[in-house]
């Protein structure tokens, strides 16, 4: 089945920070999730290369919007590899296939009826390159998410009509109840339309930077519209020698709250002018915070990706923003709070219980797990996780099919405890011409050591699969050294599991990498 995930596309005005990894690493789960589970997925990201916020910066550093993007765009592109993000295509909406796309569809939207020319008279950010109703002005005359002051614009501008669907959005809304997740920002969006929606510019005669409005070449495209439409346009010329349009689409939108109102309201609109299916769900994530304010590039409080990375690799960076950011909610992220999890979770709670499993494996059985039956209270509590994390994960509970997973990693640290394998294998030792020997309490030692060592091996393994969409290199590690590499989705069932031959293990999260 083809399975659809994008991210935003960011502005290249400067280099990428830990706020933007945060939706590629969403958007890379839910594409991992979908391949394992045998999906044929397009996971698309990419760069929205034209409009406002990227034309002004480039006016200020005395370079042309083009030698910016140019400059930017690598950067960029270069953050997919190191963050481990399994993206399929990685479009700049600079590319003329895109842009020749963009011309199109919207001149269907034309000949549909949707456009006409008029008088623009309002608020504008330039930041958010958002025109700004009432309910979305800040003190001061001010745009609320950057702080800036709004700009009076003036314009005579081809418009979309996008009160026309009022109705119609109002309707997916009710029809839909969870096509925008979670369920307060589809609350909000839907507070919005019944507000009462007002016709927007399609177009732009005061800039430059953009799409040639194909019908009116004094225009270029508003750059909203030609940036949504990269979810569409990338299907056509995204995978070599294929059209994925019909196959693909629609797809799911990994967002921030920041753009709401774009991807909620103008989007699905957009779409029923251009008579294309609207997405098939819309997730919105909150900000990521430092020392309480959103991390941003115009504020300049950014954490670098690269350097994070550099010091505690993709795998713990990728788990630390999801773990520490519910998924939907703002959420303070530091450095020092890295190296918190990194040591309690990673290191100890999963590196430790793998560590062990398998060490107790060589030591006790000379590496060869036992071929027994999994212990069934285990297993019980294993029963469906991979259908509940899926399920989940469809769902836009990213956070919370994380922390389902994690309190089986919890429950096996508690299961050794309890069980004391160490225990187990002195009982195994015990002399037969000691006194008071029993031979039956041998035999349970050993079966009970047999039962105890094939279920935490069975358990790391399913660990490993369930959690491979958060930690990709890790768990392909650790499945090597089980000797069962097979990441399929199906395989996430405890005892389904080869009982071969474990190989040496080194600690999947060294305590020294947070020393330094
Ligand atoms: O808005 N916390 O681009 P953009 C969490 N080009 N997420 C953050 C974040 C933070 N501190 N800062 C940024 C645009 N983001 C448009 C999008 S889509 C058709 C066009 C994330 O570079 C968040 O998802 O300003 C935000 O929406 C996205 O980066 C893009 O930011
Ligand atoms: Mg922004």
């Amino acid at each position: 089945m083809g399975y659809s995930v994008t991210t935003p596309i960011f502005y290249v005005n400067a280099a990428p920070h830990l706020g933007h990894a945060y939706s590629t690493i969403v958007a890379d789960v839910l594409a991992r999730n979908h391949r394992q589970r045998g999906d044929d997925v397009f996971f698309l990201t990419g760069t929205d290369e034209h409009g406002e916020p990227v034309a002004n910066v480039a006016r200020d550093r005395g370079i042309t919007p083009q030698e910016l993007v140019d400059e930017n765009a690598p950067k960029f592109q270069a953050m997919g590899p190191v963050l481990e993000s399994s993206n399929d295509f990685f479009i700049r909406t600079s590319d003329p296939r895109h842009k020749a796309a963009v011309q199109e569809i919207l001149t269907t939207v034309k000949e549909n009826g949707w456009v006409y020319e008029g008088q623009y008279e309002g608020w504008y950010c330039p930041k958010c390159a958002d025109f700004k109703t009432e309910s979305e002005i800040a003190e001061g005359n001010t745009c609320p998410i950057h702080g800036v002051p709004l700009l009076r614009e003036s314009e005579t501008n081809w418009f979309f009509k996008l009160s026309a669907f009022q109705e119609r959005l109002e309707q997916l809304y009710a029809d839909r109840p969870d096509w925008v997740v979670p369920q307060s920002r589809r609350n909000e969006a839907l507070a919005f339309i019944k507000g009462g929606l007002q016709d927007v510019s399609l177009s732009r005669n005061q800039i430059t930077w953009g799409v040639e409005v194909p019908w009116d070449l004094d225009h270029v495209f508003y750059v909203w519209w030609d940036a949504l439409l990269n979810y569409v346009t990338a299907l056509r010329f995204g995978r070599d020698g294929e059209d994925l349009t019909a196959s693909h689409w629609p797809a799911t939108h990994v967002i921030g709250k920041d753009i709401l109102k774009f991807h909620t309201i103008y989007w699905p609109a957009l779409l029923m002018a251009a008579e294309l299916e609207v997405p098939t769900r819309v997730m919105v994530g909150g900000f990521l915070l430092v020392g309480g304010t959103k991390m941003s590039k115009s504020l300049g409080n950014v954490l670098d990706p690269f350097d994070a990375i550099e010091q505690y690799g993709a795998d713990a960076v990728r788990f630390y923003l999801l773990r520490e950011v519910a998924f939907g909610s703002d959420g303070s992220v530091s450095l020092e709070g890295l190296k918190l999890r990194y040591e309690s979770e990673l290191a100890n709670d999963f590196g430790n219980l793998a560590s062990r499993s398998t060490a107790m494996v060589r030591r006790y059985r000379d590496s060869v797990v036992p071929d027994v039956a999994v212990d069934p209270v285990v297993a019980a509590s294993f029963a469906g996780l991979g259908d509940t994390v899926s399920r989940m994960l469809d769902d836009g509970q990213i956070s919370q099919a994380l922390e389902a997973i994690w309190e089986r990693v919890r429950l096996l640290n508690r299961f050794v405890e309890e069980q004391a394998p160490w225990t187990l294998a002195k009982a195994e030792k015990v002399d037969p011409t000691s006194e008071g020997f029993d031979p039956d309490e041998l035999t349970r030692a050993t079966a009970d050591l047999d039962r105890v060592l094939r279920t935490l091996v069975e358990g790391v393994r399913v660990l490993a699969v369930l959690l491979h969409p958060w930690l990709p290199s890790s768990t392909v590690v650790l499945l090597d050294a089980l000797n069962v590499p097979d990441l399929a989705w199906s395989g996430a069932e405890l005892g389904t599991g080869a009982a071969g031959a474990v190989g040496d293990l080194a600690p999947l999260f060294p305590k020294d990498r947070a020393a330094a």
